[in-house]
C-alpha cells in the first residue's frame, strides 16, 4: 500500500510546440542541448522540485518519446507523471493538460518545456506564492530601453520601470484557472500566456522575482546559450602553452648532412656545435620556450661538451626529460625548414617517426620548402628552420 501523500500541486509542462523559430528539424522539446533534449532538462528541474503531479503535453505523434523522457527524469516518482497530447496552440495544449488533473490538486503550475534550465527553487517559489484567489508569475526587470514604433518611425518612449518580462512556471488556484480557461474557450479568445487569460477573467496576478536561467529557448542563439551554461566547468583544466623556436646553420665542414633526425649520405653537412641538425635545434627551443625552461644554449650549449657531435635523438630525449621534470606533457610539434636541399618528401615519414620516438611518441610533423632562390637558403648557403610546439602543464 502506498504511503505517499497525493500531491495538492500539479505542474503542466507544455512541450507540444513545433519549434518553428529554432528550426532544428525536430519538435523543439526533443532537440538536444547536450546529450539530453530540452524536455529532459525541463523535467529534471520539475522533478527536483517538491513532489507534484506532472503532466507532459506532447506533440501529436511524439507521446512515446515524451514518455521516455518523463520516466528517465521521474525516477522513483514515475507514478506522478503522465503524458497527454497537445493542441494547435499553446492555449489548447494547456487545456489538454488541465483535463488530466487529479481530483486532489488545488494548485496548478503551467511551465514551458522550452524554459529548460529553470531552477527547481523557482518552481517551488511559485508554488509557495499561489494563494486561493491570486495567480503568480516569475518575471525579470526589462533591461533594454524600449521604444514605441510605427513601421520605421520611433513614435515614443516607454517607461521600462513599469514593465517586466514574464517567465514560467506560472501558478494559479486550480478552480479559478479552470473557470478562466472555460471562459476563454467559450469566447474563442487566445492569450499569450496563462496569466493574461487568468487576468482577463478578472483575477489578480502577482509577480515574484524570475531567474536568468529561466530564459526560453526560442532561437538557435538561445540554444547556444543553454549549451554554454551546461558546458562542463573549465576550472582545473590545464591551459596548453605554445612555444616557438628557430635555427639557422650554414653548410660547411666535413662529413655528411644530419637533418630532421636523419643522416643524408651524399649531401653537404651543416656546420655547428653537435651535428648541426637545425630542425632538431629549433624543436628543442620551441619545447623549452613553451615550458618556460630557458633555451637550447642554456641546456646544450658549448658549456656542455658532452653534446658535441650528438644527434637529434639525444637532444630531444633530454628536452623531453627536462619538460617531464617540470610537469609538462608534449602535445605536438610542427617544424618547417627552408632549403634547396635535401629533397625531403621521400623521407618525411621516416624523419617524423625518428623525431616523434625521441619525444616519447608525441606527434611531430616536418615540412620543407624552397625560397624561390631568395635569401641564404635560396642561394644554397644554409638551412633556416622554424618550429612550434604545444605543451600541457600538469593540473
Ligand atoms: N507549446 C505547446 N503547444 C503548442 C505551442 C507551443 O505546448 N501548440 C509549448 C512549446 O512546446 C513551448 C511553450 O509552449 O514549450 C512555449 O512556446 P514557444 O517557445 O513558442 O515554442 P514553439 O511554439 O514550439 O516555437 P515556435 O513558436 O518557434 O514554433
Ligand atoms: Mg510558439
Amino acid at each position: 500500500m502506498s504511503i505517499l501523500p497525493v500531491p495538492d500541486t500539479a505542474i503542466i509542462v507544455v512541450a507540444a510546440g513545433s519549434g518553428t523559430r529554432l528550426d532544428a528539424g525536430a519538435p523543439k522539446a526533443f532537440v538536444g542541448i547536450d546529450a539530453r533534449p530540452i524536455l529532459r532538462h525541463a523535467l529534471d528541474g520539475v522533478f527536483a522540485a517538491r513532489p507534484a503531479q506532472v503532466i507532459v503535453v506532447a506533440p501529436a505523434g511524439h507521446e512515446g518519446d515524451a514518455e521516455t523522457e518523463l520516466r528517465a527524469a521521474a525516477g522513483e516518482r514515475a507514478d506522478l507523471g503522465r503524458v497527454v497530447t497537445g493542441g494547435l496552440t499553446r492555449q489548447q495544449s494547456v487545456a489538454a493538460g488541465l483535463a488530466a488533473l487529479w481530483g486532489d490538486v488545488t494548485t496548478v503550475l503551467v511551465h514551458d518545456a522550452a524554459r529548460a534550465l529553470t531552477p527547481p527553487a523557482l518552481i517551488d517559489a511559485v508554488a509557495d506564492a499561489v494563494t486561493g484567489d491570486a495567480g503568480v508569475i516569475p518575471a525579470l526587470p526589462v533591461v533594454d530601453t524600449l521604444k514605441r514604433i510605427d513601421g520605421g518611425a520611433v513614435t515614443g518612449a516607454v517607461d521600462r520601470s513599469e514593465l517586466a518580462a514574464a517567465q514560467t512556471p506560472q501558478g494559479f488556484p486550480r478552480a479559478l484557472l479552470e473557470s478562466a480557461y472555460a471562459e476563454a474557450l467559450a469566447s474563442g479568445s487566445e492569450y499569450t500566456d496563462d496569466a493574461a487569460l487568468f487576468a482577463a477573467a478578472g483575477h489578480p496576478v502577482r509577480r515574484i522575482d524570475g531567474s536568468e536561467r529561466g530564459f526560453k529557448i526560442t532561437t538557435p542563439a538561445d540554444l547556444e546559450r543553454a549549451r554554454q551554461l551546461l558546458a562542463p566547468a573549465r576550472v582545473g583544466v590545464p591551459i596548453p602553452r605554445v612555444g616557438i623556436g628557430t635555427d639557422v646553420h650554414a653548410f660547411g665542414g666535413e662529413g655528411t648532412l644530419w637533418l630532421a633526425g636523419l643522416e643524408w649520405p651524399g649531401e653537404h653537412p651543416l656546420s655547428g656545435h653537435s651535428d648541426g641538425d637545425a630542425v632538431a635545434h629549433a624543436i628543442v627551443d620551441a619545447l623549452l620556450g613553451a615550458a618556460g625552461l630557458g633555451d637550447i644554449g642554456e641546456h646544450f650549449g658549448t658549456a656542455h661538451p658532452e653534446y658535441a657531435g650528438a644527434h637529434a635523438e639525444v637532444f630531444l630525449a633530454r628536452t623531453r626529460e627536462l619538460l617531464a621534470e617540470a610537469g609538462f606533457t608534449i602535445g605536438n610539434v610542427s617544424a618547417q625548414f627552408q632549403a634547396n636541399r635535401p629533397r625531403f618528401s621521400a623521407r618525411r615519414a621516416e624523419a617524423e617517426r625518428v623525431l616523434s620516438a625521441a619525444l616519447g611518441g608525441a606527434p611531430v610533423s616536418v615540412t620543407a620548402t624552397t625560397t624561390d632562390g631568395l635569401g641564404f637558403p635560396g642561394r644554397g648557403e644554409g638551412v633556416s628552420v622554424t618550429a612550434v610546439a604545444i605543451v600541457i602543464p600538469a593540473t
